[in-house]
C-alpha cells in the first residue's frame, strides 16, 4: 500500500478501503506519512467527500490511534463539544454548571481553528491554569472537585490533533467528514458514556446552512450509535458572534460575568438548552423546563461561579482573576469602530468576518506554532435587531498590533453592512 496511490485514489473520488484508512492514519500518526502528503489528502477529502462507511472507518481509526480512557470509576459521564463558532464561550459557563449539579465533567477541549476560537487558548489566559494534566491528574481533580477541563492529551486521538493543526493551516475546516470523525474520535477515546453535541449554523459556523448542520449532526449521531455512546445533537444559530466579546480573555471574562449572573440573551438560550438534555441524559430530570431552572438556580445561589473558582484553583490558576477581572492583561490599543450608516434594525452581523478579524487582531493562529495574543480581540456593541445610527459605536478592537486596526476596522463595518 501507498499513500501516493491512496492520495491518487481519493483526487479521483473513489472509496478508499478500511485498510487503506487505517494505513494512512497509522502510518501519519507514526511521522512515517510527511504533513505534505496528508494535505494532500485532506484535501482531496475535502473536496471530494467520503461515503458514511468511510467516514465511520475513519473515526474509529483515528479513536484507535492512542490511548482510550475508562473513566468509569467517575460514574456516568457526559461530555459536550461544540462544532465550532465566534464568541462561543458555552463550554465555560455551562460545564462549572452541570458540576454544581453533580454531574462529573472530565472534558477535553480544543484549541482555536480557522476563524473560530478554542476553549483551552482561553482557559490559558487565566495565570497559572495548567491545561497539559495527565490523565491521572484529570480523574484526580474530578474526584477532587467534581470538574477536570484540559487540552487534548499527547496521546488522545494522536491523529486528530495532528490532523486539526494541519486543517487549520491548510483551510480545510469547513468538511462534513473531517469535522464528525476529528469530534467523534476524541469523544470516543475519551471514554464518556453520553454526549451532547452542539452543531453550529450560520456565518460563524463551520457549517452555512441548516441542512448541512443537519448533515453533520446525522453523521455524527450514526457514529455515536455504532460506538454504542449516546448522542445527543443540538442544532444552534451561530449566524452571529455568541454574546458580545470574540477574543480568549475577553470571552473568558464575559463566561465570568455569565457565572455571576449577568449572562446574555443568546449566551444563556444556548446554555439552557443544552445544560437542560445534559440534565437529562445524567437521570437529573425528565422535565426540560424544571432542568432549566435547575441550571438558573446553581448561578443565583453562586454554586457555578464557585464551582469554576474550584477549577481554576485546582489547575493552578490564579483565583484572583475570577474575582476580580480587571486583573486580566488589556491590549495597549483599545479602539472604538463608528457606524458610517444609519439602518432601522441591523439584520446582519456576519460572524465569520469577526472570527477573522479577530484573529488578524492577533487573536488566532495563521501557523501551526504562532502564539495567541490572550488580550486581543473584539467586543461588539451592538447586535442584530438593535437600531443603528450613523455614528454609533459599532464594535471596540482589542490589539497590541498597531498596523492592523485599519483593516480590522474595514472588516468590522464590513461585517455589520454587506
Ligand atoms: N471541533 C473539533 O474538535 N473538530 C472540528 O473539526 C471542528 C470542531
Amino acid at each position: 500500500m501507498s499513500i501516493i496511490e491512496i492520495i491518487r485514489k481519493k483526487q479521483q473520488k473513489e472509496e478508499l478501503t478500511k485498510s487503506e484508512i487505517e494505513y494512512f492514519v497509522t502510518n501519519y500518526t507514526k511521522g512515517e506519512i510527511a504533513d505534505y502528503q496528508a494535505a494532500a489528502l485532506i484535501m482531496a477529502i475535502y473536496l471530494n467527500g467520503m461515503t458514511n462507511e468511510e467516514i465511520t472507518n475513519l473515526t474509529i481509526a483515528m479513536a484507535n490511534s492512542g490511548e482510550t480512557l475508562d473513566l468509569s470509576s467517575l460514574g456516568t459521564v457526559i461530555d459536550k463539544h461544540s462544532t465550532g463558532g465566534v464568541g462561543d464561550k458555552v463550554t465555560l459557563i455551562l460545564m462549572p454548571v452541570v458540576a454544581a449539579l453533580g454531574i462529573p465533567v472530565a472534558k477535553m477541549s480544543g484549541r482555536g481553528l480557522g476563524f473560530t476560537g478554542g476553549t483551552v487558548d482561553k482557559l490559558e489566559s487565566i495565570k497559572g491554569y495548567k491545561t497539559n494534566l495527565s490523565i491521572e491528574e484529570m480523574i484526580q481533580n474530578v474526584k477532587k472537585v467534581g470538574i477536570s477541563l484540559i487540552s487534548q492529551t499527547a496521546n488522545l486521538a494522536p491523529a486528530d490533533k495532528k490532523l486539526y493543526a494541519l486543517r487549520d493551516v491548510t483551510s480545510c475546516t469547513d468538511s462534513i467528514p473531517l469535522i464528525a470523525s476529528s469530534i467523534m474520535s476524541k469523544k470516543i477515546a475519551a471514554g464518556a458514556n453520553k454526549i451532547v453535541l452542539d452543531v453550529t449554523y450560520g456565518s460563524g459556523a463551520f457549517m452555512k446552512t441548516k441542512e448541512d448542520a443537519e448533515k453533520l449532526a446525522e453523521t455524527m449521531k450514526q457514529i455515536g450509535e455504532l460506538a454504542n455512546r449516546e448522542t445527543i445533537c443540538i442544532i444552534t444559530d451561530m449566524d452571529q458572534p455568541l454574546g458580545y466579546s470574540i477574543g480568549n480573555s475577553l470571552e473568558v471574562i464575559e463566561a465570568i460575568e455569565a457565572l455571576k449572573g449577568n449572562m446574555k440573551k443568546d449566551v444563556k438560550h444556548v446554555v439552557l438548552t443544552l445544560g437542560a438534555e445534559m440534565l437529562k441524559l445524567a437521570g437529573k430530570g425528565e422535565d426540560i423546563s424544571k432542568n432549566e431552572e435547575m441550571i438558573l438556580q446553581v448561578i443565583k445561589n453562586g454554586k457555578a461561579l464557585e464551582k469554576f473558582k474550584q477549577l481554576v484553583q485546582n489547575q493552578g490558576g490564579d483565583v484572583s482573576y475570577i474575582e476580580n477581572t480587571e486583573m486580566f492583561g488589556k491590549a495597549k490599543y483599545i479602539v472604538p469602530v463608528y457606524s458610517p450608516i444609519s439602518k432601522n434594525k441591523i439584520n446582519k452581523l456576519n460572524a465569520e468576518i469577526i472570527g477573522r478579524a479577530s484573529c488578524m487582531l492577533g487573536a488566532g493562529r495563521e501557523k501551526k506554532d504562532d502564539k495567541i495574543d490572550m488580550a486581543a480581540g473584539i467586543v461588539l456593541n451592538r447586535k442584530k435587531g438593535d437600531e443603528l445610527k450613523k455614528g454609533d459605536i459599532l464594535a471596540y478592537i482589542h490589539t497590541n498590533r498597531k498596523d492592523k486596526i485599519e483593516e480590522a476596522e474595514k472588516q468590522i463595518i464590513l461585517a455589520y453592512t454587506n
